[in-house]
């Protein structure tokens, strides 16, 4: 008989497609082999996320989608995981009674246990718990590509932003022991592994949780923060020619990590540091407890600290009680900070977080109108950001064909961004090269594999005439 099939949907951030390669890892390990798309699998799995409207919309679309199939095939599993079955629970399988199995952010490791017992049951089974015990980094994953690998060092969160439902869906902060995520590391590389992302919602306050519970003493060697500790760490390990992380928070940040980033080789020249609001009204309100300037002055020190580093955020527009002058406030740190990439956000309403219950919520359309501007604003400022690497030759490491020209190979610098070069024997998946930068846009670049020498990245020179006075 052949094998069932699999076949995952992923919605939302990083940690949501790396519990992807473990669900896929599991299925794996019961016998299921992928499938090409959802029509053609045994068992679709929705990987699922909550942290905006949209994402909820998008699930249910996807799930309605799937019905007709599912009814005419009843041999045809349907299951809903994570982030938004962990929030919705038993509303999931109110709305679509025909899935099969429901489970949340913390209990991944029994889906064979809850599959085998849907089979015999007439309702979805739904199990959804509270809180992890033990950090749940032993379950195999199923890599997507050969070259990279997603490394979670902690789970959850133990911040309070008003406007996030992250830390009630993924509990409280815990984070891994430095030992078991050097052992994952070194066999990962041992495996042909190059390059690792560091996975955290906040990942600079690694190991504060092993210091309370006296697991490890505190603080670390030489002063350092165990974070920057563990970059140390990593930064030894043989044949890791690149380590990113995401993300950390700007309020936990400090210079131990910047001179971590400058220091260590492997360590790439890109700091993903998420702004929100330009205005420290909106900050405060957002229980975010930096402030606008402490803001910039991390982004002069990490440019001042990092050649060529590359920075990008996060930012909401339209947080409740956000006025015209807030906005341009947030315009105005944009422009200071001279982002070099930005995702930005409209505010989107989670029910159970606490920015649900201030006032001054705002109409979607004066939202939108705001929205638009900083974007385009953003926008501009990338593509001026990556105008500036033209000429210049830089390493590329290759991830595969890309997704809009079959003639072109698709790679990323190492302060992330991303190239795409006319095919060359050289530029193989999983391949580090050299590639001269040609042309410019705001999200790629064009060039072509080259055998000139490296030069350094540009770095973005910060307008000091646009910093707000203090
Ligand atoms: N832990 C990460 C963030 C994870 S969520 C951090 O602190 O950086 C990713 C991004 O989604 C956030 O940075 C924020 O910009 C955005 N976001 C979170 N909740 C949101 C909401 N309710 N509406 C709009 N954007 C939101
Ligand atoms: Fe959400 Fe804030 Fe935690 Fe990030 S740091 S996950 S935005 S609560
Ligand atoms: Fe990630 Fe979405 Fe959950 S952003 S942590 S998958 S709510």
């Amino acid at each position: 008989m052949n094998a069932r099939t699999y076949f995952i949907r992923t919605y939302g951030c990083q940690m949501n497609e790396h519990d992807s390669e473990r669900a896929a890892g599991v299925l794996e390990t019961m016998g299921y082999r992928p499938a090409d798309d959802a029509e053609a699998a045994d068992l679709v799995l929705f990987n699922t996320c909550a942290i905006r409207e949209n994402a909820d919309h998008k699930l249910y679309g996807h799930l309605s989608q799937l019905k007709p199939l599912k009814l005419t095939d009843p041999g045809k599993q349907v299951v809903v995981g994570g982030c938004l079955a962990q929030k919705d629970q038993g509303a999931i399988a109110e709305r679509a009674p025909w899935v099969d199995v429901v489970y949340g952010t913390h209990n991944l490791a029994r889906l064979p246990a809850l599959l085998r017992q849907a089979d015999s049951a007439a309702l979805p089974v739904v199990e959804i718990i509270e809180q992890t015990e033990a950090f749940p980094s032993a379950l195999p994953a199923r890599r997507e590509v050969a070259h990279h690998a997603w490394v979670s060092i902690s789970i959850g969160c133990d911040n309070t932003c008003t406007f996030c439902i992250v830390p009630s869906l993924r509990g409280p902060e815990k984070s891994r022991r430095m030992g078991d995520i050097l052992a994952e590391v070194r066999s990962l590389v041992a495996d042909g592994v190059s390059e690792v992302t560091l996975l955290g919602q906040n990942v600079n306050s690694y190991g504060r949780d092993l210091v309370r519970r006296g697991e490890i003493a505190a603080p670390g060697r030489r002063n350092r923060t165990l974070f920057a500790e563990l970059l140390h760490a990593l930064g030894d390990v043989d044949g890791l020619e690149r380590i990113r992380f995401t993300s950390p928070h700007p309020k936990d940040f400090t210079s131990d990590v910047f001179a971590a980033m400058r220091d260590i080789p492997a360590v790439c020249e890109h700091l993903h540091l998420p702004l929100q609001s330009g205005s420290d009204r909106i900050l405060r309100r957002m229980q975010r407890s930096y402030r606008a300037h402490r803001f910039l002055d991390l982004v002069s020190e990490a440019r001042g600290t990092i050649p060529g580093v590359a920075i990008s955020t996060d930012i909401i527009v339209g947080f409740p009680g956000e006025t015209d002058e807030d906005f341009e406030q947030t315009m105005q740190v944009t422009a200071a900070a001279a982002f070099d990439s930005a995702y930005t956000f409209e505010y989107s309403r989670r029910p159970g977080t606490a920015a649900v219950d201030l006032d001054g919520h705002l109409e979607p359309s004066l939202v939108n109108v705001r929205y638009r501007r900083l974007a385009a604003r953003t926008r501009e400022l990338a593509g001026a950001s990556n105008a500036r690497q033209i000429g210049t030759v830089q390493e590329l490491l290759i991830e595969g064909p890309s997704k809009t020209d079959a003639r072109r190979m698709s790679g990323r610098t190492r302060t992330n961004r991303l190239v795409h070069v006319a095919r060359h024997p050289l530029a193989r998946a999983g391949a580090l090269v050299p590639a001269r930068l040609e042309e410019a846009a705001s999200f790629y670049l064009l060039g072509a594999v080259t055998d000139a020498p490296l030069d350094a990245p540009v770095g973005t020179p910060l307008p000091a005439a646009n910093v707000p006075a203090r």
